[in-house]
């Protein structure tokens, strides 16, 4: 029996709500496999609560103790008490880059009962994945400021892309691709998303390593887009696309273009991946905090579990994942499940969670 060491991180506002569902559900599917595999877990109170009584969002050695896990379930931190960019970094981007988190996954998948804001899409229409560079790029903390206050104030903000970090992103993307033509979810086909065009250091670069590694996978049909250009096609023809890859700063824009596409804030995951497994990995729902719903069970549930589904499969509990994804599927088509209002219906957020362990069993 396979057992894995999870660091349970709820963080704020409706992340601690959203991650008791995921729990409960993911606790449902632990039952459901009997005895398949066990889940070790450690709940962390690393939050803006912790921020005002420590000064810090987590303890000093605190990715060095997450280093002891085999995944980590986040929620989502956000509180008026901390700025957003203290909470966010200390957080968020301190476990991308110190665990070495390189691979952003955000499946985008139209399911039967999810909102889409575009005409004339049919469940299941619409099913691609972004595979986001997530530790470089634009993203990468270099740069500065000089004269502040000034009339000459300057603002340098510089972008860095490795030969390591951009090879090993999109052959990441490509083995996707091959993975997904050969579960017969996907058509092998690969797009590159870029701006060589206008970028002619970073962006060249990025579409030279694209041209050398797409050598290594002909049986992948590959091309690429500009940034824009992509944005336009996500929602012209979402069900063009099958697997996208790019740079940090283009694959968030495209990442919440194709969160909306297939239903918005309250259905979407992501994983952020240390593909080695030289470190843990770390699962979230895709949206924030929520102030404006925290703490009163509105939230929907559906990302948060859904994250924890890309968790399960992660971790070699495919099979778990699947059902775990399939009772998520099953409460979304049934018009008589309980919804959250931001699906159209009047239940409460442990209402669907309940919904959904229960159809596990
Ligand atoms: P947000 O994602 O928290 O909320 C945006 C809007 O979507 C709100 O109206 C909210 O009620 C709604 N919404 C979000 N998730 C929902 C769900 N599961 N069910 C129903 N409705 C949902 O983004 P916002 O408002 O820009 O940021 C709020 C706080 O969260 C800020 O402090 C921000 O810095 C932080 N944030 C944190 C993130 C993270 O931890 N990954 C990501 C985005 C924002
Ligand atoms: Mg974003």
């Amino acid at each position: 029996m396979g057992s894995h060491r999870i660091a349970v991180m709820p963080g704020d506002g409706i992340g601690k709500e959203t991650i008791r569902e995921a729990m409960k559900v993911l606790r449902a599917a632990e039952r459901n496999a009997k005895g398949a595999f066990k889940l070790e877990t450690t709940e962390l109170d690393w939050n803006s609560d912790y921020f005002v009584k420590h000064g810090r969002m987590m303890p000093e050695d605190g990715i060095q103790v997450l280093r002891g896990y085999d995944a980590i379930l986040f929620g989502a931190v956000g509180d008026a008490r901390v700025p957003e960019h203290v909470s966010v970094a200390q957080t968020i981007l301190a476990m991308r880059r110190g665990l070495d988190q390189w691979a952003n996954i955000r499946p985008a998948r139209l399911l039967a009962g999810a909102p889409c804001p575009l005409k004339d899409k049919q469940p299941g229409q619409i099913d691609f994945v972004v595979v986001r560079e997530n530790t470089e790029g634009e993203y990468a903390d270099v740069g500065g400021n000089l004269f502040a206050g000034t009339p000459n104030e300057v603002a340098v903000q510089s972008a860095v892309f490795t030969r390591r970090g951009t090879e090993r992103i999109l052959r990441y993307g490509f083995e996707l691709c091959r993975k997904r033509k050969k579960q017969g979810v996907g058509r092998g086909k690969l797009t590159s998303v870029s701006k060589q065009n206008a970028q002619r250091h970073s962006q060249v670069f990025w579409h030279k390593v694209f041209e050398e590694v797409r050598k290594d996978y002909p049986d992948i049909e590959s091309g690429f887009l500009y940034i824009d250009a992509a944005c336009m096609d996500l929602v012209r023809k979402p069900e063009a696309f099958d697997v996208i890859v790019s740079s940090n700063l283009f694959g968030d824009i495209l990442t919440d273009v194709a969160g909306v596409v297939v239903g918005g804030l309250g259905i979407a995951p992501s994983a952020n991946l240390n593909p080695d497994k030289a470190a843990p990995s770390m699962f979230e729902p895709v949206h924030g905090s929520a102030p404006d719903i925290a703490g009163k069970n509105l939230a929907n549930p559906l990302a948060a579990v859904m994250a924890g589904a890309m968790m399960l499969d992660f971790l070699g509990e495919d099979a778990a994942a699947r059902t775990m994804s399939k009772a998520v599927e099953s409460v979304l088509a049934d018009p008589k499940a309980p919804k959250t209002k931001d699906f159209g219906g009047n239940a409460s957020t442990s209402e669907v969670g309940d919904e959904i362990a229960a159809r596990l069993g």
